[in-house]
């Protein structure tokens, strides 16, 4: 059985004096022994948020990384920089680094063997665009950045990895994705995973769904066969991230 988990993406919000208050205030509205939680949070909070977060069932997050160990990469932060204070997953590939930072599926998978490498956790993200669903090619899309970023990969590490679909047309836009729409894409990646390795490490990554999730949506969401949590934008950022964790109490 796979454990659900559920991390907030805070993306470049919250001062490291606003993301001690915030953990302060949603270390007890998370706690739920089901879940693995997770708050990925901008580079300059991940020290403060983890001393924060001492003592709760929170684990932290980055929400990029470099595929480099060190060197001359200005504005870069390196795997063991990450490692070091007690940092377990990473988000990978984004849409919004592939859009604005100009990320590939190349990219994506070289951080993601670089992850792996230092012991972190990779949420690794995909996703269509509205244009793309409407010309029916979305299984086609996300196959193709499943396949990129898993090459190197081995059965074992897979198993261990996070996938996060992200339609990009839900992300920050209130539209999230139905049920059947979020259900399909997540089930066609677990087959994909099948089809590169064997059906054990399609049984055990896990593989969430992010686009607008609202407190209201997580329950139906979550309780889809191949959907074992989410990653959540703008919900993550306020109270409502208590209710998105305890989406089955
Ligand atoms: P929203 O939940 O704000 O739509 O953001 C989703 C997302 O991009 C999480 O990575």
């Amino acid at each position: 059985m796979r454990k659900k988990i559920i991390a907030g993406n805070w993306k470049m919000n919250m001062t490291p004096s606003k993301a001690v208050a915030l953990v302060n205030e949603l270390k007890p509205l998370v706690a739920n022994d089901d879940v693995d939680v997770v708050f990925c949070v901008p580079a300059i909070d991940i020290i403060p948020v983890i001393e924060a977060a001492k003592g709760s069932n929170i684990q932290v997050g980055a929400e990029n990384m470099y595929f480099e160990e060190k060197g001359a990469y200005t504005g870069e932060i390196a795997p063991d920089m990450l490692t070091e204070v007690g940092v377990k997953y990473v988000i990978i590939g984004h849409s919004e680094r592939r859009e604005y930072f100009a990320e590939t599926d190349e990219t994506v998978n070289k951080k993601v063997l670089k992850a792996f490498e230092h012991g972190l956790t990779p949420i690794i993200c995909c996703g269509e665009s509205l244009t793309q669903r409407e010309q029916g090619i979305t299984l086609d899309w996300i196959r193709m950045q499943i396949k990129i970023a898993f090459l190197n990969v081995t059965a074992e590490q897979a198993a261990q990895a996070v996938i996060a679909y992200e339609p990009i047309w839900a992300i920050g836009t209130g539209k999230v994705a139905t049920t059947e729409q979020a259900q399909e894409v997540c089930g066609a990646i677990r087959a994909c995973i099948a089809e590169i390795y064997d059906e054990a490490t399609a049984a055990a990554i896990r593989i969430q769904y992010g686009g607008s999730v609202s407190a209201s949506s997580a329950p139906e969401l979550f309780a889809q066969p191949d959907i074992d949590g989410g990653l959540v934008g703008g919900a993550s950022l306020k109270v409502d991230f208590g209710k998105i964790v305890n989406y089955n109490k």
